[in-house]
């Protein structure tokens, strides 16, 4: 089954809005028709992500965003919901991100119902995962994402998860300038498929996307989407700067 490739940039806290609006219209002509084979995403700080969406009317680009509440509204000071973020046309949505499990203590469970209130609300979560270096040296990588995914997807639908985007991204390989081997980043995203057969069935398997992520750039890029189990990338440092057009490109 082929899968249509993903090159998701995940900006992070980088980029005001005006920095956005004159990066993504550099971008637009950058990746036109390309944007038709891949699927490019671009998942913005909240505030950027008006501006972003109206500096990319007109091309392919989809505008996603970081992270989101599970909740529907309230007093939850600071937070944004699924149901702003839909209304502003976000697309898709990372969830989970290691960095917000390391520093805004985010569990397994809260990645679960975050899943859950983007796909109700017609968000496509980017579902992210990964070991840290001293679990990878004690050979526990595998169970311990096992593990995360079959948490991630607790009461989610198979219809539903096979809409849903998974990232592998290994922690020690994120901003190091260290990418995972091809074999590495290739053994693990193919037992993530593994696990969502067992937890659904082959079709699912084979529709679900999964994404490697953790310094990949335009020089690895083509290689590791190359690899059976991986469909693209989720893109951080090198989302923003213009040869992020070279990824996108690697995905074609
Ligand atoms: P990086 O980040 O590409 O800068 O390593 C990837 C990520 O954290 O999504």
């Amino acid at each position: 089954m082929s899968r249509k490739i993903v090159a998701a940039g995940n900006w992070k806290m980088n980029k005001d809005p005006f920095e956005a609006i004159s990066f993504l219209k550099e971008m637009g002509p950058l990746v036109k028709g390309k944007d038709e084979d891949v699927d490019v995403i671009f998942c913005v700080p909240f505030i950027d992500i008006l501006p972003a969406i109206d500096s990319v009317k007109g091309t392919n680009i989809k505008i996603g965003a970081q992270n989101m509440y599970f909740e529907e509204n309230g007093a939850y000071t600071g937070e944004v919901s699924p149901g702003m973020l839909k209304s502003a046309g976000v697309t898709h949505v990372i969830i989970g991100h290691s960095e917000r499990r390391e520093y805004f203590s985010e569990s397994d469970i809260t990645v679960n119902k975050k899943v859950k209130k983007a796909i109700e609300h017609k968000l496509t979560p980017i579902i992210c995962c990964g070991e840290t270096l001293e679990q990878r040296e004690q050979g526990i990588t595998i169970d311990f994402i096992r593990q995360q995914i079959k948490i991630a997807f607790l009461e989610v639908s198979k219809d539903d998860a096979k809409d849903t985007i998974i990232a592998y991204e290994p922690i020690w390989a994120i901003g190091t300038g260290k990418t995972a081997t091809t074999e590495q980043a290739e053994e693990v995203c193919g037992a993530i498929r593994k696990t969502i057969e067992e937890l659904y069935d082959t079709d699912t398997a084979q529709a679900i996307r999964i994404l490697y992520g953790g310094s990949c750039n335009e020089k690895n890029a083509k290689e590791l989407f190359a690899q059976e189990d991986i469909d693209g990338g989720l893109v951080g440092g090198a989302s923003l700067k213009k040869e992020f057009a070279q990824i996108v490109e690697a995905g074609q």
